[in-house]
């Protein structure tokens, strides 16, 4: 434990450091030049046998994250689903680091779980679920809420999966994502002793959407031969090409089957803040789980997943266990102790991050951020078109997926992954390459900062073009 004296120091040269983090890392590099040997050089001198000052100890680890680091907070960074935490959401991440609340039972953080039950269901309303049918959880991150979601399904539709596992199901049963969905979903039918056999890709449309009237095709050829189909999978803006399934479609579908709808929102599900956006979530509603990340678009730090259900009883069902050494008071108050609704004990306080952000923004301040990031994704749209690059998906979200009209060679993978590589060696801005599926490859660019400006969308704009010059001289 450091002396008063020495924690006043290190307070303030912390907070110097995020200061000027934020106020500069605009400056820096994206990207970091990778050089391992160079940064287990930085490392090895830490061998912990003597006591460092604790000040030089956080100047050589601040050195190297700023050093080697893709800095995601950069307005340029216009890479995947990670945010610029807000102010008040890395003040709240600091508090809950400081007080360090055990979330496993209510009676030991009454106040904290209450104000992540708050939190479950004013956002289960925000996507249309009864305030008071919502129930759900804080999670690491999307994957574990995608997680939840397939366990959740298994229990909800083979009862005795919780005592007899995969061998309480009748016959093979099988769920159903689109190519494009998260990978997750490979893990977590792994994790559920179901295996990656269980995961039914369906066919996707023209605009890497699932299909419905091909979901539907696939559910009945699985049941005619003998298989069991119990969930279905809607993507709110995929990974790739932040396209919205069509959820409606795909819940009537799931409806009519007798099947668990589940929405991974994990990035798109902000679009139901905003008034214009909402109803191309239109669907989301029906759903009887949706995954969102309030570490994506709400721009709080990792991790802060959401898992949300409208079937109050199913977390209980799925994850509730006895344990001689828990504290009991909660059944006095009628109240769910955390750890019977995940697969965490020991848990951080993830709520706070995005209580107090939202409590400082206000749903005003978040539709405006939203509204903004979207209008950057417009104007990068457009830009890009007038430089002769094609964007190929269709979203009303702010991520382009787009290849070169300009050069002979503009759709092959082998050009694009080598302009996104001379984007990131220049280090101004970030971008990657990915695939929408039937084999399509794209360069693709998100905007995922609040402080994205049409400035940084020019110079987004300027590297590419620029690559596509220094690659067309070699
Ligand atoms: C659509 C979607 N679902 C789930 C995930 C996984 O979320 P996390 O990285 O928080 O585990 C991601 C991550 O990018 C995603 O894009």
């Amino acid at each position: 434990m450091l002396d008063e004296e020495a924690r006043a120091k290190l307070w303030s040269r912390l907070f110097e450091i995020i200061e000027d983090y934020m106020r500069h890392v605009h400056e820096a590099r994206v990207s970091p030049v990778l050089d391992l040997e160079k940064i287990r050089a930085l490392l090895a001198p830490f061998d912990f046998k003597s006591a460092l000052e604790p000040l030089e100890a956080v100047e050589r680890i601040v050195a190297g994250l700023w050093q080697y680091q893709v800095h995601t907070p950069h307005p340029r960074y216009f890479g995947l689903f990670n945010p610029a935490p807000t102010t008040a959401s890395i003040a709240a991440d600091t508090l809950v680091a400081a007080f360090n609340p055990q979330m496993a039972a209510w009676s030991h953080n009454p106040f904290a779980a209450e104000a992540e039950r708050h939190l479950v269901r004013v956002f289960g309303e925000r996507f249309g679920y009864a305030i008071e049918e919502t129930d759900g959880t804080f999670c690491s991150g999307g994957a574990e809420a995608n997680h939840t979601a397939l366990l959740t399904a298994l229990v909800h539709h083979f009862p005795a999966f919780s005592v007899e596992g995969a061998r309480a199901i009748p016959a093979p049963p099988v769920f159903y994502v689109s190519s494009q969905s998260h990978h997750s979903f490979i893990k977590a039918a792994r994790l559920c002793g179901l295996g990656t056999s269980a995961v039914r890709e369906v066919e996707l449309d023209e605009n890497s959407a699932m299909s419905a009237e091909r979901l539907a095709s696939a559910i009945k050829a699985d049941r005619e031969q003998g298989r069991l189909p119990f969930m279905v999978i809607g993507t709110a803006g995929t990974t790739s090409a932040g396209v919205i399934d069509p959820l409606r479609a795909i819940a009537e579908v799931a409806i009519d089957e007798k099947l668990w709808f589940h929405v991974d929102a994990a990035w798109g599900g902000a679009a139901v803040l905003v008034e214009e956006l909402r109803p191309f979530l239109e669907g989301i509603e029906r759903a009887d789980s949706i995954t969102f990340d309030a570490h994506k678009w709400l721009s709080v730090p990792m991790g802060a997943g959401l898992y949300l259900t409208r079937h109050t009883k199913i977390l209980e069902q799925t994850f509730s266990t006895a344990a001689g050494y828990m504290p009991r008071e909660s059944r006095e108050f009628g109240v769910h102790d955390p750890y019977d609704h995940s697969m965490q004990w020991s848990r951080r306080f993830i709520g706070l991050k995005v209580f107090l952000s939202l409590a400082v923004a206000g749903w005003e301040g978040y539709e405006a951020a939203i509204r903004h990031q979207t209008a950057m994704g417009a104007l990068m749209r457009e830009e890009l078109e007038k430089s002769g690059w094609k964007v190929v998906n269709r979203t009303p979200l702010p991520v382009a997926c787009f290849i070169d009209e300009k050069s002979n060679e503009g759709a092959d993978p082998r050009y694009l992954e080598a302009i996104a590589r001379e984007v990131v060696r220049e280090g101004k801005t970030w971008i990657s390459t990915t695939d929408m599926g039937h084999g399509r490859a794209v360069l693709r660019a998100c905007v995922t900062n609040y402080r994205t400006e049409a400035e940084d969308v020019s110079a987004l704009i300027e590297a590419l073009n620029d690559a596509r010059q220094h690659i067309a001289r070699r």
